[in-house]
């Protein structure tokens, strides 16, 4: 499997490494076009890296040679790999920074994007790079985490550059997996609905949108094609993921009746206002001294609605909101509503379910077998569910590409 590899390449001591990983990945059959930030060209040697590659190292932008192509460079990337990729790219990733070819090109391209940290311990443990890994975590960028062992201070510690192996591993399991969702349609239901009183007041509830979000980002960085339809939320838009906002679950249930058959998988992540007003006021209600009673009536259940226009080959999955984590009124929810698969959350617990940025989930077949996924940020979660999905619905480009046999690419990423 050939492929293009944009090798970036930042300021740690681990850069003098990568020379050796252009060679193993060359010798795997890819073609490597190294990039490097002014800081690395400090611990590596360039004429070396131009040998080993067979491509010129890029690395400023304003150099006309790079300017003209890095359009092209971010275009033809097949993955964008980060190796070692230091405390302060990483902050500038997260931050979106564009101030150099490198930092463009994070931007710019649209294939997975895969970094390998290299620093001293302090610097990986830091609350403030911590927080900027979670950002890319939620942006569906993997990490090839660090390992523990000597560093460049002489200290024994975490932050080491992950072994070459590792990341060729990471790096082919990365490939692998996107071959398997590439092509694949995902439907996304996120956050939740507001129900109408009046023109100021509305009925809502606890949802952020982040599990929704988290699927999504998590389906779009595995290369699948991602519609996400958003009920109000704050949240930044994963990348690569096309976006359609609605307010009511009328509103939702429209848009997923017309967008469902055109999707492989749908996950129903959002949080539907299971009633609205019968006739809401046309305008702001004003207070009167009295007690005031509003006539709700029940909203139909967009996910049974779904199971039943579901073709062959569709994949439908469902969540369950709940206090008591029973098993088998979990199963019977999930036989209902129809769904393929039921994840269950238990949303009376203020550390996981609505709002935060962790949660548990149990997964449930129709089989009546379940598997607990643990305590995990939302994105690991996500990367679980896919990772299961992948075991019991046959991606059409797996087996159009005959890798059906092949191992499930868990993504590296960490909590
Ligand atoms: O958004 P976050 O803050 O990250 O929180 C995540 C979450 C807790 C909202 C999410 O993990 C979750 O549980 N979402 C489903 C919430 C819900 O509505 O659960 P439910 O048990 O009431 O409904 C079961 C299923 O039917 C859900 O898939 C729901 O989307 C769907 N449903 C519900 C009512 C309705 N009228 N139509 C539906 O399709």
């Amino acid at each position: 499997m050939r492929r293009k590899i944009l090798l970036g390449i930042t300021g740690s001591i681990a850069a003098y490494k990568t020379l050796e990983l252009i060679r193993l990945l060359r010798q795997d059959g890819h073609d490597v076009q190294v990039v490097a930030t002014k800081s690395a060209l400090h611990f590596f040697p360039v004429l070396t890296a131009e040998v080993f590659s067979g491509h010129p190292v890029y690395s400023d932008l304003f150099d006309p040679a790079c300017s003209v192509r890095h359009i092209e460079l971010a275009r033809d990337a097949d993955v964008l790999l980060i190796a070692p990729v230091s405390a302060d790219f990483l902050s500038k990733m997260a931050l979106g920074l564009a101030d150099d070819l490198l930092s463009t090109l994070c931007l710019t391209v649209t294939c997975p994007v895969l970094v390998a940290p290299a620093m001293e311990e302090n610097m990986y443990v830091h609350p403030a790079i911590q927080k900027h890994r979670k950002t890319l975590a939620a942006r569906g960028i993997y990490e090839i985490p660090p390992e523990t062992g000597p560093l460049a201070s002489g200290k024994e510690g975490l932050g080491r550059f992950a072994s070459l192996e590792t990341i060729r591993h990471s790096l082919k399991t990365k490939l692998m997996q996107n071959e398997r969702w590439s092509g694949v349609r995902v439907l996304v239901s996120a956050g939740p609905t507001y129900e109408p009183i009046d023109p100021v007041r509305f009925i809502g509830n606890r949802s952020s949108g982040k599990m929704g979000y988290a699927l999504a980002a998590a389906s779009a960085a595995r290369g699948a094609q991602v519609t996400l339809i958003s009920g109000p939320t704050s949240l930044p838009l994963p990348p690569g993921v096309e976006v359609l906002r609605i307010e009511t679950a009328e509103d939702l249930g429209i848009s997923m009746d017309r967008l469902f058959p055109e999707h492989d998988i749908c996950f129903m992540a959002a949080a539907v206002s299971d009633y609205r007003l019968d006739r809401p006021h046309s305008s702001k209600k004003k207070k009167d001294g009295n007690t005031w009673t509003l006539s709700l009536v029940e909203n139909p259940d967009i996910l049974s609605g779904l199971s039943r226009q579901k073709s062959p080959g569709q994949f439908l999955v469902g969540f369950a909101a709940e206090s008591d984590m029973n098993p088998e009124k979990l199963l019977e929810k999930l036989r209902k509503k129809g769904a393929d698969m039921l994840l269950a959350n238990d949303i009376s617990r203020p550390d996981i379910g609505f709002s935060s940025d962790e949660n548990e989930i149990t997964l449930f077949h129709p089989d009546g077998t379940s598997l607990p996924l643990g305590k995990h940020s939302k994105i690991v979660l996500s990367n679980k569910i896919l990772d299961e999905i992948e075991k019991v619905w046959r991606c059409p480009a797996a087996s159009s590409n005959g890798n059906k046999d092949q191992p499930n690419g868990n993504a590296p990423l960490s909590d």
